[in-house]
């Protein structure tokens, strides 16, 4: 994607001195008492900040935090918590900047924090003056959020339209072009895993993906709704049967370009949805009445790691079984190593696909990680994010 690129702006020389506005996603999971329980945004955030730094800017970063009122302003919308782990990271200090959009006082070589932007008014809405406001604090606004690269807000789409300068942070830029790597030019055969519970939420993904994968893993209530179309029964399992006739138009789709939807050979049941529910092994053709199918069974789990230790490329959305219960992880556990021990390239993406990657500890065996949860469902649809969009009308002048 032509889009205008920070680190090359830093190369030419572009960036000292100059008044530097980054919109990261600091975007992060937070328990009761506002404890940060996961910082990986924050940490993919610290690169960029680090080489505006280091050029001489002054710095402003700014993101949202959750979805809080505009206008309205709770305590627990603050970035304060950010702020102070993203001191620890850079080692230094973050001041947190209140009520900023007048203003704000900055010096080269220092970073501030500006509080969550979805709390102006007319963010969300993308409302002109504010990111007139916005693009007048800075001489360069930097694009480095790629969570948020699907939505078009006044600090992600407005402020990139008028600011002298609009260009793609390092984060976003290298989430792109992994993405590019696995989509748009894959090493074959490219295999997709589209697991989640609801096929309604993902139909898009699947009939977009069926048309490029050479194979297409589907799990959870999704492989339930696949089962469905496949002429099995699946018990009181969660599914949506207004859907199979969508699931077998992307059965045939695939069949039609020589391609396959591997519908599972056994699945694991059982009686009720919950952790110390006994776990039963059965055959996809054996499933009863009363059963709930919980994860895919241990047969369709080799074939499919088969499969994946034998692709050129990995897209990973969504855990194929329940793998938060530890009887029935098996699945999603065996499909995590298998695409640990590929050669292929991996990406993978989403939250609950993160969750299992760092339950198994296979961080830094799968070729790339998306910061994106909606935003890399969205490019998975093959959509052109807002984000890219604007950032690549910026650069053709
Ligand atoms: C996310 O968590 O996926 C991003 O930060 C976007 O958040 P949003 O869905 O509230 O826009």
């Amino acid at each position: 994607m032509n889009v205008l690129r920070f680190s090359d702006l830093v190369q030419q020389g572009q960036v000292a001195g100059k008044r530097v506005f980054i919109r990261a996603d600091l975007n992060v999971p937070q328990d009761d008492s506002g404890r940060i329980t996961e910082d990986t945004r924050i940490r993919a955030s610290v690169p960029c900040i680090e080489l505006a730094l280091k050029a001489g800017a002054a710095v402003m970063v700014t993101s949202h935090l959750g979805r809080p009122t505009e206008g309205e302003f709770k305590p627990e919308d603050s970035l304060a918590p950010v702020a102070q782990r993203m001191a620890e990271l850079l080692g230094r200090d973050v001041p947190l900047v209140s009520n900023w959009v007048d203003g704000v006082v900055v010096a080269p070589g220092e970073a501030v924090l500006l509080e969550n932007c979805r709390v102006n008014k007319g963010e969300k809405k993308n409302n002109e003056d504010l990111a007139r406001q916005m693009a007048a604090l800075c001489d360069i606004f930097v694009h480095d959020a790629f969570g948020t690269a699907h939505r078009a807000e006044a600090s992600t789409y407005g402020i990139a339209q008028f600011a002298p300068v609009a260009c793609a942070g390092p984060l976003l830029a290298a989430e792109i072009d992994a993405i590019s790597k696995a989509l748009a030019a894959p090493k074959r055969p490219l295999l997709a895993i589209v697991a989640g519970s609801k096929v309604s939420t993902k139909l898009t993904i699947l009939q977009s993906l069926s048309k490029n994968v050479d194979g297409l893993i589907v799990g959870g209530g999704i492989a339930n709704t696949f089962m469905l179309a496949a002429g099995l029964k699946i018990g009181k399992s969660l599914a949506e049967p207004d859907l199979v006739g969508d699931a077998r138009t992307v059965i045939e789709a695939m069949k039609a370009r020589g391609a396959e939807v591997p519908i599972p050979v056994d699945v694991v049941c059982a009686k009720t949805f919950a952790a110390d529910a006994a776990a039963t092994v059965k055959a996809a053709t054996e499933v009863a009445d009363d059963d709930l199918i919980l994860d895919i069974g241990p047969k369709t789990a080799a074939l499919l790691a088969d499969k994946l230790k034998a692709a050129g490329t990995i897209v990973w959305n969504g855990p194929v079984g329940v793998f938060e219960f530890d009887a029935f992880a098996q699945g999603t556990e065996t499909i995590a190593r298998a695409i640990a021990a590929s050669p292929a390239f991996s990406i993978a993406g989403g939250g609950d696909t993160l969750a299992a990657i760092a339950k198994y500890g296979i961080e830094n065996e799968v070729g790339y990680i998306s910061t994106g949860g909606g935003a890399f469902l969205e490019v998975l649809e093959g959509k052109t994010l807002p984000a890219f969009e604007i950032l690549a009308r910026r650069a053709a002048g």
